[in-house]
């Protein structure tokens, strides 16, 4: 990670889960994190336990507000100089029936999910492209932006189609950093089901009972990613959670 060292880092949805995992291991690696979140007293506390020669700025964000994100996006420029990595990781999941949900749901989706992510990467390549910095551009999916489970009831709500969505972006955004020839890597993570707040949405026994990921898995290979010489690009991890054998 010694590449990495003071460079700035963008964590989207930092106050919980997965997102407040990578937050504190990242500044435990010594970069400079900007953790943005609307729970900010939650990146607060996350602030204090850092151990590592890095930090984390929390940052009260509705990443659905662009007015916010382009003044979280101001300040980092005027105070930190730009940003190095961003973790588009905020997320929503409406657990519900798309044919009997009201029309906020699939905006609020689309908006966190999908809107929100267009907007950091647009913001954080400009960032990159004027300092001519190799970034990382991080993508949290999800297997369901992959394909759908056949399960008794299948409560998606929109949360697939905007993964799928993000399928799509990945895929152009590369294209497109290659077009304009910027050295900045762009990482779509896919993970199974992960031990957070999200999936207390799904109150079936099933789920309950099925093998899940904890944040820390999903951390370890976003480093891994971090770590590989500048010319190794990893475009895309599914990170499933395996049955562990009976002994
Ligand atoms: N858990 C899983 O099984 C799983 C599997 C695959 C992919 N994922 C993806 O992983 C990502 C993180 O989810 P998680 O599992 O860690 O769930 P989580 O604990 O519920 O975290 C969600 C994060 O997103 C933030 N967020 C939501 N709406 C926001 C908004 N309008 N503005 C700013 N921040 C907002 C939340 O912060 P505030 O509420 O404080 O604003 C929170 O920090 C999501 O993109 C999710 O789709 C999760």
């Amino acid at each position: 990670m010694d590449k990495w060292t003071g460079k700035v880092a963008l964590v989207t949805g930092a106050s919980s889960g997965i997102g407040s995992d990578i937050a504190q291991a990242l500044a435990n690696a010594g970069m400079v994190v900007v953790g943005l979140a609307r729970r900010v007293e939650l990146i607060e506390e996350l602030a204090g336990k850092v151990t590592g020669s890095g930090k984390i700025y929390a940052r009260k964000c509705d990443v659905a507000n662009e007015s916010e994100l382009l003044e979280t996006f101001g300040w980092i420029r005027k105070v930190l100089g730009g940003v190095d990595v961003l973790i588009c990781n905020a997320g929503v999941f409406r657990c519900n029936f798309v044919t009997q949900s009201d029309s906020s749901d699939f905006r609020d989706t689309f908006n966190v999910n999908v809107v929100a992510t267009c907007i950091c990467i647009r913001e954080a390549v400009k960032d990159m492209k004027e300092r001519a910095v190799p970034g990382h551009i991080f993508i949290m999916n999800s297997l369901l932006g992959k394909r759908i489970p056949d399960v008794s009831v299948p409560m998606f709500g929109t949360y697939p189609a905007s993964k799928f969505a993000l399928s799509g972006l990945a895929e152009v955004v590369r294209k497109e950093l290659m077009y304009f020839k910027l050295p900045i890597r762009l990482t779509s993570i896919h993970p199974g089901m992960v031990q957070t707040d999200l999936i207390k949405v799904f109150d079936s026994a099933l789920a309950l009972r099925l093998p899940k990921l904890e944040a820390c898995d999903v951390t370890a290979n976003i480093l891994h990613c971090l770590r590989t010489p500048l010319d190794v690009h990893i475009e895309e991890l599914t990170i499933m959670p395996a049955m562990v054998p009976m002994m």
